[in-house]
């Protein structure tokens, strides 16, 4: 077991998320009566640094921000949490990412997000920061950056021998192979139907499997299914396939629980724990994400998530 604090390079997204809760989520055409807006620190990559951070990890971030008030809050945010945000870089004449997000009456959201300095991240931010791929042990990434950025930071990750994990959130139809080479892709249920093109009609635990033994197929060496309420579903490239079972949790917004997971995964397998147990802390905080609103705000710390595991063997 690692005694050093896990050092996790996180390449992604930083939003403002600008939240309504909704009784329910309106049809088309329709218009609801929602609560007043609230504003707080989201963008998938940057609340999986956040939680990575609060669970015992050092964290590095490589993202950018636009030159407006919203940028300046959050990059100052993440430096707060003790994140390193030297290559968080400021975009001129473009504006921070913002998710446009509504919670309902069950804790479930939806989620419109105007890309903004995210879409700025290249390439070459990466390859700049090449020698950041030396001084770290996991590389994790998600998909609210273009594509080309994640394909270059998988390829230097392979070439200095770096554990990459995917989070493929948002999903996208034409999901290319090379973005599946990584050592654990973990999609929710959603994303991994999108990814593969294949629906659940019944019999949800078979398409579990399908769908996770595909993106095997794929190249990824393992996958780690999140089954919500459920769970979640690991699936490895040696055939082994197994359940980890769920924690009880009072949900009051789902936002952001699925990169608690990630984060969650990615600290535990950091430190040396293997794949079971680390589904296990990612199921933890994962659930404990839920338990309150907002994103970053609902990440948990590595004392909340043992507390949980403790309470609930
Ligand atoms: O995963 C939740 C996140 O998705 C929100 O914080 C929002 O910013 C979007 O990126």
């Amino acid at each position: 077991m690692v005694t050093e604090p896990p050092r996790i390079l996180v390449i992604g997204s930083i939003n403002m998320d600008l939240v309504v809760r909704t009784p329910a989520m309106p049809a088309p055409g329709e218009t609801v009566l929602g609560s007043d807006v609230t504003t707080s620190p989201g963008g998938k990559g940057a609340n999986q640094a956040v939680a990575a951070q609060r669970l015992g990890g050092m964290v590095t971030m490589i993202a950018r921000v636009g030159d407006d008030a919203f940028g300046e809050t959050l990059k100052n945010g993440l430096a707060e949490e003790g994140i390193d945000v030297a290559y968080v870089t400021v975009t001129e004449s473009t504006p921070t990412g913002v998710a446009f997000i509504m919670v309902d009456r069950q804790g479930e959201n939806s989620i419109v997000v105007a890309s903004g300095a995210n879409h700025a991240v290249t390439p070459d931010d990466v390859y700049t920061h090449e020698q950041l791929f030396d001084e770290h042990d996991v590389l994790v990434l998600q998909l609210e950056l273009p594509c080309p950025t994640v394909r270059a930071a998988i390829d230097l990750a392979r070439r200095h021998g770096l554990k990459t994990l995917l989070d493929p959130a948002p999903a996208m139809k034409q999901f290319p192979d090379e973005l599946c080479c990584v050592d654990v892709i973990s999609p929710n249920v959603n994303e991994a139907e999108i990814l593969t093109g294949k629906k659940a009609v019944e019999e949800r635990d078979r398409i579990d499997k399908l769908v996770a033994s595909e993106l095997i197929q794929r190249g990824a060496k393992n996958a780690v299914l999140k089954l919500g309420s459920r769970g979640s579903l690991v699936v490895c490239a040696d055939g082994h396939m197994y359940r980890v079972p769920p924690y009880k949790v009072e949900v009051v917004d789902t936002t952001a629980a699925g990169d608690a997971f990630t984060a969650g995964l990615a600290v535990s397998l950091a430190q040396g724990r293997g794949l079971h147990e680390s589904a296990r802390l990612a199921n933890a905080a994962g659930s404990l994400a839920c338990t309150t609103l907002g994103a970053q705000s609902a990440m948990p710390t590595a004392y909340q998530v043992k507390m949980l595991m403790e309470d609930q063997p």
